[in-house]
């Protein structure tokens, strides 16, 4: 049975705030040092100090957060008992505060409390999904957890938040955004309601991203990009990812590459794989046209339009500076084959991977690696 599910109500603009703050005692905010220390978080704090809302801040939160993390905030959660949860920062403080809130009402430790997402990048699409990314160093592994209990009440969206972010992470957190929307675009379980989200989601990333990524003050392509991350949250929150962040959750768990960077690294060569580029055009080519059309690309064949989408995520890399190979991304040869086998097994088992158009098996997603490795696109 297909579904379709809209729960959190997103403010367009820091007004919101306001309104939720109205009749709050006591407050709990996750985030990050450097949303602490840089004083960003007073962008919550002064406004819950003229309304006479307790708080505490919790800011331990690192990126790709670990099960310790979570289990540290839960304890200072439960001692201060908070009517309102708040994450402020990416999808790194946003999955920690989920999981903390999750956890702690799901195991009967804490009362149900009110959640609200502030999201500082432009990217993860967190405040509206009910995944929630969470790190197992030991392991090298990142675990999505899956949950609609895990999806905020309320989403704060103000590009202002995202104008001190340096280009570097615009880049990475803007290919995200295109991952998302492309992957529930062709995803096994993508409806009309997902495929208008990710397609107004990629229009805006194709007229946005480079600006922004140039000139970081532009904001009013900084607000497109705060759109079109959230609308391919909502896309991908409903239709699933696929084998993209399947590969990307272990190549980053192993390597410590940023999230989104390494969904850029590995989107043309996943892309050619489903498209079939090597080994014979499949049905999933006929999506991956259906977005040149959307992105107004050239192609006057199914195999022309569908290779014109990998054509232009490679220049879009390239244009980012975001490194276009594994090898690139400065991944010693010696090191990746040592831990290959183990990650094209994890992307294999990861549950992103379940609603990938094409069907792979382990060998599948090696040779994929291998590709991604070498730059060996078709
Ligand atoms: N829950 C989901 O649906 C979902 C989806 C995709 C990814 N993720 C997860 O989210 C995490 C990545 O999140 P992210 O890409 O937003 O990055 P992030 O939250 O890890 O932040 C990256 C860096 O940017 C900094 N930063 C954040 N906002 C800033 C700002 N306004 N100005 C300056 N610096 C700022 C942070 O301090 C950090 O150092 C990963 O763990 C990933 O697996 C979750
Ligand atoms: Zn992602």
């Amino acid at each position: 049975m297909g579904q379709f599910i809209l729960k959190t109500r997103v403010y367009l603009g820091k007004e919101g705030l306001d309104e939720i703050l109205t009749g709050v005692g006591r407050a709990f905010i996750v985030t990050d040092k450097f949303m602490h220390e840089s004083g960003m978080v007073g962008y919550l704090t002064e406004p819950m100090e003229k309304k006479g809302v307790q708080y505490q801040i919790f800011s331990d939160v690192k990126p790709d957060p670990d099960i310790a993390t979570v289990t540290k905030g839960i304890g200072q959660l439960l001692d201060f008992k908070p009517q309102v949860l708040f994450a402020l920062g990416g999808g790194s403080s946003i999955d920690a505060a989920k999981a903390m809130n999750w956890l702690s009402v799901k195991g009967g430790l804490a009362e149900k409390m009110s959640f609200v997402a502030v999201p500082t990048t432009s990217g993860t699409g967190s405040e509206v999904t009910t995944f929630a990314v969470i790190s197992d160093p030991q392991k090298s592994a990142k675990y999505p957890l899956v949950s609609e209990d895990m999806l905020p009440d309320a989403a704060i969206l103000d590009a202002e938040l995202v104008r001190s972010v340096p280009p570097a992470t615009t880049a990475d957190t803007g290919i995200d955004v295109l991952t998302h929307a492309i992957e529930a675009f062709v995803s096994t379980n993508a409806n009309d309601f997902t495929d208008a989200a990710a397609e107004k989601a990629m229009k805006l990333v194709k007229a946005n991203l480079i600006k922004v990524y140039k000139n970081p003050n532009d904001m009013e392509a900084r607000q497109k990009m705060h759109d079109a991350s959230c609308l391919a949250g909502i896309a991908f929150s409903n239709a699933g990812l696929g084998l993209n962040h399947g590969m990307a959750h272990t190549l980053g768990g192993h390597f410590h590459i940023p999230h989104g960077r390494a969904n850029g690294i590995l989107l043309p060569y996943v892309m050619a794989f489903n498209a079939g580029c090597h080994d014979g055009l499949t049905p999933v080519a006929e999506r991956y046209a259906q977005i040149a059309e959307v992105l107004r690309l050239e192609g006057s064949s199914v195999r022309q339009s569908a290779f014109s989408v990998v054509r232009t995520t490679k220049q879009y890399i390239n244009q980012l500076h975001i490194p276009n190979t594994i090898e690139a991304a400065g991944i010693a040869r010696e090191d990746f084959e040592a831990v290959l086998d183990e990650m094209a097994e994890a992307a294999y088992n990861d549950s992103c991977t379940r609603t990938n158009p094409r069907a792979c098996s382990v060998e599948d997603i090696k040779e994929v690696f291998q590709r991604a490795y070498t730059g060996k696109l078709i």
